[in-house]
């Protein structure tokens, strides 16, 4: 056979293809393993981090534990191209099948058509490894058939149309999948999604401001922030929005779950709701935006296409907070390490939930007992950055028992529609641009698609010359008002809908945003 006689040349040289995460994109690494005669050693170069260093003692074990030799040879592992830096355990079952195949234990032309991915343990399994989604987008982007992967992110990956998904548990079970020896079963149908309960507006009783709110929010997906005394419901009506956005396009749906594989997150198969997070007020910068020695996604890329949920606003760190402005302004957060940038989508909805004051009770007559300092500081801790970037400033009040025993304003089912219409319009309005709801204008956009009339006009004019409004907050007064008609079912904004987006640019108080 050919590769016995391959096994007797001097050197022997196999190849095999797999895929590095960058960020969270596929790269196609090329991994080339050199057998030749000389002490027996295992080398690993091209640019791996310390799990791949290790890698040499895993698959030393998978080998030999799954009843194949480990060549007592000089073995060299390089993983191409080397200008690109590889981290995590993935790169090990690429590995051992290029040194099963370079010692004549697999059929070389095996592996020419065949992508493989996935960590080994000692004994020869293999592990369940993150990022399965994006290897198979990479390999089918390459034009392979067949892909190797650990059979627990089998179903996931077979997302992907186009690419037979061969998934497997043990190194023995790769080797007899790519030399088509036994196949192993498809991975099986993902089950119609069971529509998991989600919370309902209808939950929500009086507030009937602060659900319009969320609506609009929803509808133009603006940034909220949600002010109140504590109990009054905020983080209750933050936990709803999700149940009102339109849902996840097929494709946005797969690039969800490619960054949520990425960074480990377990799903069975596709993600269907759109991510909602809520990350802890002690979370770090690092934790919020990405980053790390190997850059991994934050909190704002997992709720990439969702709503980033930060609730007690005023407890965050200063700069975890500031280090949001760059994702909140790009849609994307760039992590630079060495020579390199890795970039991590953000395109989320930003809710923020905080009270008014250090006590809580700022405004509600009586019960405050904050000085004047306390209050200095709680506004120092919530204006800026994030302040500047929110849409709508809303004021949760408790709600009266009136309201409490009534029935509920609306719910989720009834705003589901509501919106879905209000994205449609928008949709046909924003065609052609790269804006995809009114919280994505830019100022271009706002210019050559946005109509106000007359009146629409002067209620705009009127706030500017106030000086209620900088040029940036007319924008964002604009773009609100526009989601408001779009609500309505118009398309010309009229002075109505401008009053009521200025309405919400006002802090419990009275007090303007005029910075914005
Ligand atoms: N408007 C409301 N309608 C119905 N239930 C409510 C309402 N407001 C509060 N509740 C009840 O009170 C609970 C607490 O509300 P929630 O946690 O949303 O308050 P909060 O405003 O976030 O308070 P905090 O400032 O302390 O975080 C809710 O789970 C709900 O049971
Ligand atoms: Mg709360």
């Amino acid at each position: 056979m050919r590769h016995t006689l391959w096994a007797r040349l001097a050197f022997v040289l196999a190849r095999v293809t797999t895929f590095a995460i960058d960020g969270v994109e596929p790269r196609h690494v090329c991994v080339e393993v050199d057998i030749r005669p000389g002490l027996p050693a295992f080398t690993i170069v091209g640019l791996g981090d310390a799990a791949v260093r290790e890698s040499r003692e895993r698959i030393r074990s998978a080998i030999l534990n799954s009843g194949f030799e480990f060549p007592q040879r000089r073995i060299t592992a390089n993983l191409a191209p080397a200008s690109l830096r590889k981290a995590g355990p993935g790169f090990d079952a690429a590995m051992a099948l290029a040194v099963l195949a370079a010692s004549g234990q697999l059929a070389a032309d095996a592996l020419s058509h065949v992508a493989v991915f996935g960590e080994l343990s000692l004994s020869g399994e293999l592990r369940e490894s993150a990022g399965a989604l994006a290897v198979a987008e990479g390999a089918s982007r390459c034009g392979l058939k067949k892909l190797v992967v650990p059979a627990a992110r089998a179903r996931e990956a077979s997302l992907v149309d186009g690419i037979q998904v061969l998934g497997v548990s043990t190194l023995r079970m790769a080797v007899d999948a790519v030399t088509g020896r036994r196949l192993p079963l498809p991975p099986a149908e993902l089950r119609e999604s069971i529509a998991i309960a989600e919370p309902d507006l209808a939950d929500v009783r009086g507030h009937t401001v602060p659900l319009l709110a969320v609506e609009i929010a929803a509808a133009g997906g603006h940034n909220l922030l949600l002010e109140g005394p504590p109990g009054t419901g905020k983080t209750m009506l933050a936990r709803r929005l999700p149940s009102i956005l339109p849902p996840l396009t097929r494709a946005e749906a797969i690039e969800v779950t490619r960054i949520h594989s990425v960074a480990g997150l377990h799903h069975d198969g596709l993600v269907r709701g759109r991510p909602f997070r809520a990350p802890h007020h002690t979370i770090s910068a690092a934790g919020l935006v990405g980053g790390g020695s190997t850059p991994r996604p934050g909190e704002a890329t997992l709720a990439h296409l969702g709503v980033l949920f930060m609730d007690e606003l005023s407890e965050f760190q200063r700069t975890a907070v500031e280090a949001l402005r760059q994702p909140l302004e790009d849609g994307r957060v760039s992590i630079v390490r060495g020579q390199h940038a890795l970039i991590f989508p953000t395109r989320f909805m930003l809710v923020a939930a905080t009270n008014p004051c250090p006590c809580g009770y700022a405004g509600v007559a009586d019960r405050c007992t904050c000085g004047e300092s306390d209050l200095r500081r709680h506004q120092r801790r919530i204006s800026g950055p994030l302040l500047d970037r929110m849409d709508l400033l809303v004021p949760v009040q408790r709600p009266s028992d009136a309201e409490l025993r009534a029935g509920p304003v609306t719910d989720s089912a009834a705003g589901r529609v509501r919106v879905a219409q209000a994205r449609e319009r928008q949709q046909r309005r924003l065609a052609g641009t790269a804006a995809r709801s009114n919280g994505e204008m830019d100022a271009g956009t706002i210019q050559a698609r946005i109509r106000l009339d007359e009146r629409g006009q002067a209620a705009l004019g009127d706030a500017y010359l106030a000086g209620m409004l900088s040029a940036r907050g007319r924008h964002r007064v604009v773009r609100v008002a526009q989601t408001i008609a779009d609500l309505d079912g118009r398309d010309t904004i009229t002075d109505v809908d401008v009053l009521l987006a200025l309405n919400f640019r006002q802090r419990a108080g009275g007090e303007e945003v005029a910075a914005a």
